[in-house]
């Protein structure tokens, strides 16, 4: 479903550019579950934003289900990204004042779609995720791990075929880390999900299909290509 081929991405001005990814490609089958490793300012957070098409690469291509996607126009960018990516970040970005089922259903508010089916497409989501009776507790009423568990409905409710973590167990424990990992293994499985998944842990990325290793910029290591 996703190809990277020869990805390059640098920084700066181009008469003293700053690579921070080189000759990146890889492809992903739909279904698998990756996990993306590296150490830090490796390029990691900058490749997944690439495959987010939230930033363009420098060079090389990108394609989604066999098209490449044209980075030069920010509204075919926008409608792939509304239409296959959902995301979920490290820090949850759940709005404070917003109860759990209104954070899930604000891609939908984004897209106009009524309110009953809005809070009913939340529900069944926060039901996904095991939350079902949190769905009126503000962010500030739940635990870190719940309030993960939120924000995957959120990035699950506008129906993605493609998950993007950026260490979405970061700031958890690792009894909650362990929880969300086995929730996201749980949708990759039951609902085909493919995810795309940042982390520092190695027991979780040994938990993954597949791992790809970033070191300065370059892909050092990719078990199916292994
Ligand atoms: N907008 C930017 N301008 C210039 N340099 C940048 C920019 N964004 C990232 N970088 C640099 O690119 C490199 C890779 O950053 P990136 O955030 O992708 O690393 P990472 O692997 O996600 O690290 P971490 O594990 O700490 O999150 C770093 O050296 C960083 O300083
Ligand atoms: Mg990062």
């Amino acid at each position: 479903m996703l190809r990277l081929s020869g990805v390059g991405k640098q920084y700066g001005p181009p008469d003293r550019p700053t690579p921070v990814l080189r000759d990146i490609s890889f492809s992903l089958a739909d279904g698998t579950f990756c996990a993306v490793v590296g150490p830090s300012g490796s390029g990691k957070s900058t490749l997944m934003n690439i495959i987010g098409l939230l930033d363009r690469p420098t060079s090389g291509r990108v394609d989604l289900d066999g098209i490449a996607v044209d980075f030069a126009s920010p509204e075919t960018t926008a409608r792939l990204r509304n239409q296959t990516l959902g995301f979920v970040f490290q820090a949850f970005h759940l709005l404070p004042r917003l109860t759990a089922w209104e954070n899930v259903a604000l891609p939908l508010l984004y897209r106009r779609t009524e309110r009953r089916e809005r809070r009913g497409r939340a529900l069944d989501m926060l039901g996904q995720v095991g939350l079902a009776d949190r769905a009126d507790h503000r962010p500030g009423e739940l635990s870190g791990g719940q309030k993960q568990r939120v924000a995957l409905a959120r990035a699950l409710v506008g129906r993605p075929r493609l998950i993007l973590a950026d260490e979405p167990t970061g700031s958890l424990d690792s009894v909650t880390a362990n929880e969300v990992m086995s929730l996201l293994s749980d949708l990759n499985r039951r609902l085909g999900l493919t995810i795309v998944m940042v982390t520092h842990d190695q027991a979780l990325a040994a938990r993954c299909d597949r791992r790809i290793e970033v070191l300065d910029g370059r892909i050092v290591l990719d078990t199916a290509a292994a």
